[in-house]
């Protein structure tokens, strides 16, 4: 495993982190002995970052990954987010999230839910359309001073708002989601954290499964919450799907899966980003974690660029919606 300074924390982390968001059911059924399994697995293999969030599962990510966690909580790093509103017809509202009630609300809940004293970091997951970003920050800040959580980041946010919330409070991170088909962040993110001395997360480097090449067809997602995702429906999936092939092409000329490939690109294009690769299962876990072995050359970097210039995908990363609430 690769280890690097987290922002300014002081602590070091896995440059290879848990994502474990799927483990209650987002993708497919949740098996929560497995998932446990899995997250001991990661950790003994030298994971140091779990990231999760509020709104995973409704409380159940966290009710989980307490009980993964009760005896070893030491030696993990709490990476946990606010979560965003569910209206009443079940989509995720960004708008009336990021009042300083409701995450102080959602801070507390997760302690509970997570049986634990103190998050390690707690992140705004949605910049709030409606709350100044500096009000939003300012209740985070009381958070920390409280010692309920002992640093804050963003996700989602774009350069401009991330200046403006770190004049208010020091923030630790900035989870953007960053893979292959998804460059966005290398516009003035990555720039940004690094300049003020954040970490930056690349969050779904598997983009949702597909560059992992298990995802043949647009039916594979159907049932499950991805099935919304413009890059994972019809023409769009063919398309995709085509870049898919060339990742596997590439892939095999390393002995590499393209799952380790997509991640080992997030690894090599930039020395000091973390990705959270998102599993359910040991054996997936086991796959991903060897990608911090594979150093890329310049040659094949060069040819995932060209396999995958900025604006590839097709399709966006979320549907309008989804859109509206990100990179504010
Ligand atoms: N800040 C945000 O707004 C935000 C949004 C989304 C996600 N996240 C965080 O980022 C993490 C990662 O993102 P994600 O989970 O959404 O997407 P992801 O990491 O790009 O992909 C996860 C998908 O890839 C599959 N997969 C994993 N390893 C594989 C392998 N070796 N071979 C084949 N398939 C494989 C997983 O299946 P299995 O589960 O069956 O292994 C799952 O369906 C999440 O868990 C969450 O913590 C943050």
């Amino acid at each position: 495993m690769q280890y690097h300074p987290f922002g300014n924390t002081g602590e070091s982390l896995s440059r290879i982190g848990l994502g474990c968001y799927g483990m209650s059911g987002a993708y497919g059924a949740a098996d929560e002995d497995e998932a446990i399994a899995t997250i001991h697995l990661a950790m003994d293999l030298g994971v140091n970052v779990l990231d999760t969030s509020a709104s995973y599962g409704q409380g159940h990510n966290h009710r989980l990954i307490g009980r993964a966690v009760r005896d070893r909580r030491h030696k993990v790093f709490i990476h946990s987010k606010t979560g965003t509103i569910r209206t009443p017809d079940g989509r995720s509202a960004a708008e009336g999230s990021g009042t300083p009630e409701r995450l102080r609300e959602m801070c507390e809940t997760s302690l509970q839910n997570l049986g634990v004293e103190a998050l390690d970091a707690f992140c705004l997951s949605r910049v709030d359309p409606t709350v100044p970003v500096e009000e939003s920050v300012g209740g985070m800040a009381r958070l920390v001073e409280e010692g309920k959580t002992r640093f804050i980041g963003l996700s989602e946010a774009a350069p401009g708002t991330v200046r403006r919330a770190a004049a208010v409070h020091p923030l630790c991170s900035l989870q953007f989601e960053y893979s292959l088909w998804s460059r966005d962040p290398e516009g003035g993110h990555i720039a940004v954290a690094r300049k003020l001395g954040m970490a930056f997360i690349a969050y779904a480097p598997l983009g949702y499964g597909m560059l992992a090449g298990g995802l043949a067809t647009a039916a594979a997602v159907a049932g499950d919450s991805r099935a919304k995702f413009p890059r994972l429906q019809g023409d769009n999936f063919e398309r995709n799907r085509v870049l898919v092939e060339g990742l596997i092409e590439i892939a095999a000329t390393l002995r590499a899966t393209p799952a380790q490939l997509a991640i080992a690109w997030v690894l090599s294009a930039n020395p000091d980003v973390f990705a959270i690769p998102g599993c359910k299962s040991r054996r997936h876990l086991e796959e991903n974690l060897a990608a911090a072995e594979i150093a890329l050359d310049d040659e094949v970097l060069k040819k995932l660029d060209r396999l995958f210039p900025a604006g590839a995908a097709a399709g966006d990363r979320y549907p309008p919606d989804g859109m509206r609430r990100v990179n504010l």
